[in-house]
């Protein structure tokens, strides 16, 4: 709301942030991290752990592909890594979250979907939390089988403005094609094909699972069946942040 008007904010939705922020004041701090290969669901439960815990969801993905689609010097230097499934370099993240932690939204924490992805990013990570006195809570595995990921990636459908994520047969929007919240049109991403889901599995498998290693040995991390119905897999998110 920082460029915004207050004279021109409904007093309903003024009302509404209010008591948010306050309910917000009384929950825990908490720095979480989703580790877990395309499609494990790490978008699908992120929004519902960060209205619960008041955190800022820092997605790296989705910043990436912002700047893509507006066409920044980052987003013309990710965009071919991103296309071909390949990660995009450790400094280019590494400068996009450094910045983003800094926003007013991450000041009871964040969760960061798709961050760390090597182990190079992980210690990072580490530095610029040691350098603001505080150090991450949790690293929740979306453990799950290579096998069941490409029909939720091939069915994927995401509405661009608001992230919100559908699938054709596992959470269908009430009108197929079109956000049930803004009526707007829903979009597939380039990169949601089964040959690029291949190599994004590779490069997960291979750079990404140490990061899984590295924060097993801090003793942080909480694995998850992440094969089960999206409800039941927020179950087990509120089980181990509880
Ligand atoms: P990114 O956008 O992070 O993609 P990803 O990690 O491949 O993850 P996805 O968004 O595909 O999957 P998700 O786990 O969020 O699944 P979702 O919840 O939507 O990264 C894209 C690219 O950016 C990378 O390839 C790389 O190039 C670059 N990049 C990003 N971060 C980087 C970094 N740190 N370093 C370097 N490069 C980086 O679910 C998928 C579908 O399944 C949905 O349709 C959903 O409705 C459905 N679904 C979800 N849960 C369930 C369930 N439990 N049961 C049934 N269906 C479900």
């Amino acid at each position: 709301m920082a460029n915004t008007n207050l004279d021109d904010v409904p007093s309903l939705d003024l009302m509404t942030e209010l008591l948010r922020r306050f309910k917000c004041s009384s929950k825990p701090d908490k720095r979480l991290i989703l580790i877990g290969p395309p499609g494990s669901g790490k978008g699908t439960q992120s929004p519902i752990i960060k209205d619960e815990y008041c955190l800022c969801h820092l997605a790296t993905g989705d910043m990436l592909r912002a700047a893509v689609a507006a066409k920044t010097p980052l987003g013309v230097k990710a965009k071919e890594a991103m296309n071909k499934g390949e990660l995009v370099s450790d400094d280019l993240v590494v400068g996009i979250i450094d910045e983003a932690m800094k926003k007013p939204s991450c000041q009871k924490g964040f969760i960061l979907d798709g961050f760390p992805r090597t182990v190079v990013q992980a210690q990072k990570l580490d530095e610029m939390l040691q350098n603001q006195g505080v150090k991450v809570d949790k690293v929740l595995n979306f453990a799950i089988d290579d096998a069941i990921l490409e029909e939720r990636i091939t069915g994927r459908w995401i509405h661009p403005s608001s992230g919100r994520t559908y699938h054709t047969k596992f959470a269908p929007p009430k009108v197929l094609g079109v956000d049930d919240v803004t009526g707007e049109p829903l979009i597939q991403r380039k990169d949601d094909t089964a040959a690029v889901l291949k190599l994004r599995l590779e490069a997960f498998h291979k750079q990404t699972e140490p990061v899984i290693d590295y924060y097993s040995k801090k003793g942080l991390v909480a694995n998850l069946h992440a094969e089960k119905p999206p409800k039941e897999v927020t179950v087990e998110v509120e089980k181990v942040l509880s």
